[in-house]
């Protein structure tokens, strides 16, 4: 190995420590391109100077930066829009009437990036306003990503943001176009909550969540901890919830926490186990 690929296996590393992303060998040529806003704006002229910088006291900053830029926050609205669709039809419908009694809905998107996926979920609900009138509805988005959280609790969107995923009557029925770009109306906003939180650590609330989505976050996992996530994902969920991964993602072969739902319709079912406290919502 010479300096510099042992230098892009320090940086994919430290990522690896920090988030549980791994970058094998074979993705290691995205760091430079993933680093060169960081590289201009510290004055730095390749990865062998970053490392040293990083060994240095009071890099932490450089080191969170670091490991911001190499995260992929690829995200749009309605993103498998099939999925979606399957949303609306029949499995709000369905746990609507699960949830009759209380009232109460939690969706918990983990790893949301900049926040379309919640907004998707919460202008489903819109449309459905109706049914879930009275309700409690807590929306709750949660990624790694100071940055991004921090984008996300901003919440307004550019032309080409609003353009992946959005209809025109979409943008204008639930957005105004400001300055800052194409901001939700306070109605959607108000629905939705972001903050910071690593997959690694315990889910971010107390109580468990009717409906969880982790899109397209676990691909970049090793096995191991895959199987991590999916643990603190079944803590996080109520035994009769149900869990959505992304379209090249599956529980099968990576834990026994969750089971396709029977319909393979790409959702999956915490596996209920007679040692688990039951975590149905009362
Ligand atoms: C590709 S985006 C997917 C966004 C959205 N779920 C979607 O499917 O459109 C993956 C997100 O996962 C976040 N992420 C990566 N590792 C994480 C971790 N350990 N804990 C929480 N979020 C993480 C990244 O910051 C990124 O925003």
């Amino acid at each position: 190995m010479d300096v510099n690929s042992a230098s892009l296996q320090i940086i994919a590393d430290l990522l690896r420590a920090r988030t549980g992303q791994h970058l094998g060998t074979g993705r290691m040529w995205r760091i430079p391109g993933a680093l060169s806003g960081i590289f201009r704006e510290h004055d730095i002229s390749n990865v062998d100077q970053l490392v040293c910088l990083l060994a240095e006291p009071r890099a932490e900053k450089l080191a969170r930066d670091v490991v911001e830029a190499l995260l992929n926050n690829e995200t749009y609205f309605f993103r498998d829009k099939v999925m979606f669709d399957m949303l609306a039809e029949q499995v709000l419908p369905k746990l609507w009437q699960q949830r009759a009694n209380q009232r109460s809905l939690r969706v918990w998107s983990a790893g949301c990036s900049s926040g379309q996926e919640l907004y998707s979920i919460a202008m489903l609900l819109l449309a459905q306003r109706e049914r879930w009138a009275g309700w409690k509805l807590e929306l709750i988005g949660t990624d790694i990503s100071h940055k991004i959280i921090t984008a996300a609790r901003q919440g307004c969107f550019s032309q080409f943001e609003v353009q992946r995923g959005l209809t025109v009557a979409q943008m204008l029925g639930y957005f105004d176009q400001k300055d800052e770009g194409w901001c939700p109306q306070a109605e959607l906003r108000k629905m939705v909550t972001f903050r910071e939180h690593n997959l690694l650590d315990r889910p971010p609330v107390e109580g468990p969540f009717d409906l969880v989505l982790c899109r397209n976050v676990l691909l970049y996992f090793d096995p191991l901890t895959r199987g991590r996530v999916f643990d603190r994902l079944r803590e996080g969920i109520a035994v009769d919830g149900l869990l959505m991964l992304g379209a090249g993602e599956t529980v099968v072969g990576q834990t026994e926490r969750f089971v396709p739902a029977r319909d393979g319709s790409g959702l999956y079912l915490p596996q209920s186990q007679a040692s688990e406290p039951a975590r149905r919502r009362a």
